[in-house]
């Protein structure tokens, strides 16, 4: 069977996610989503031959006779964009950074509601989600830890999308351990980072980096760091997003991590 699927984002790391939905044989790229290049043909857009895939400029317009919705947006629409989605009976795959947790419970119950699936990963690398595993299982273990988010100078959002997962899904392991309450910090507490799902994390925005998410984990006299960096071409993201889209088709509410879904499609 064929998956009808819609991108929203389709000109930066959307596009070659979106060419690699055009060429896979058992999927149907069927529409995308960009303001600056609505009533386009894709192909046009992309300064390609046309190949009759048209593009509208919301989500909302998009959705006829599509199956599975991916969203590589922004985080000012993507949580309505998913929502517009699952309750117009169609599975999700978000790329978009920016949700919250409560974000997330939300979508979650929606698509609970509407009896379709949603995968979210805060990065669809898979080197990416094998760093966050390693750092799950690491998080059994090692009760203190501290995340740094490295992006580069223009990056409107803060913390990454991976940051803030990774956060999130090692407060499910274990409870962070924190010896000088932040609160109680003396001098400036804020230098102390943001508190995610009670771990602290540390986001840099500076030219150079490209993304890169390293989480620190220690015991008395002895550190082990585990990091991810990728360079400045989505083609990372590909191969994990087209695993989610194949994924999301029959199931019902979120999974949450790249990790989680090949756990769960081994
Ligand atoms: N999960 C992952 O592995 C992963 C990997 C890479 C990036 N990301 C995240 O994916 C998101 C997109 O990243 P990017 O670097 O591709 O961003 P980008 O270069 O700004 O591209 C955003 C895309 O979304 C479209 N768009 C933005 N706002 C829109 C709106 N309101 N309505 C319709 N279309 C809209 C843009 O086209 P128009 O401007 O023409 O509308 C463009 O095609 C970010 O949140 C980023 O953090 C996640």
């Amino acid at each position: 069977m064929t998956t009808r699927v819609c991108v929203a984002g389709a000109t930066w790391t959307g596009r070659p996610i979106a060419e690699a939905i055009r060429t896979a044989d058992d999927l149907d790229l069927r529409a995308a989503v960009s303001r600056s290049a609505a009533g386009q043909d894709l192909g046009t857009a992309w300064r390609v031959e046309a190949f009759g895939v048209p593009v509208h400029a919301s989500v909302g317009e998009a959705l006829d006779g599509v199956d599975v919705l991916v969203d590589y947006t922004s985080d000012e629409v993507v949580r309505v964009n998913a929502l517009t989605a699952v309750e117009r009976g169609v599975s999700v795959v978000i790329g978009t950074s920016g949700l919250s947790a409560n974000d997330f419970r939300e979508i979650d119950q929606a698509a609970r509601d509407a009896g379709v699936g949603v995968v979210a990963a805060g990065n669809f690398s898979l080197t990416a989600a094998m760093a966050q595993a390693a750092a799950l299982l690491v998080a059994r273990h090692l009760p203190h830890r501290e995340v740094i988010d490295y992006a580069s100078a223009g990056k409107p959002d803060a913390p990454s999308g991976t940051a803030r997962e990774l956060a999130e899904r090692l407060d499910e392991v274990t409870p962070n351990a924190i010896e000088v309450p932040i609160d109680q910090t003396r001098g400036r507490p804020d230098a102390r980072g943001a508190t995610i799902a009670g771990t602290q994390v540390h986001s840099l925005r500076l030219p150079s980096f490209v993304v890169s998410t390293e989480v620190l984990f220690a015991l008395p006299d002895e550190r082990l760091s585990i990091r991810h960096d990728a360079g400045a071409s989505p083609a990372p993201y590909v191969r994990g997003t087209l695993l989610a889209v194949r994924a999301v088709v029959g199931r019902v509410g979120l999974i949450r991590g790249l990790d989680t879904l090949l756990v769960s499609t081994q």
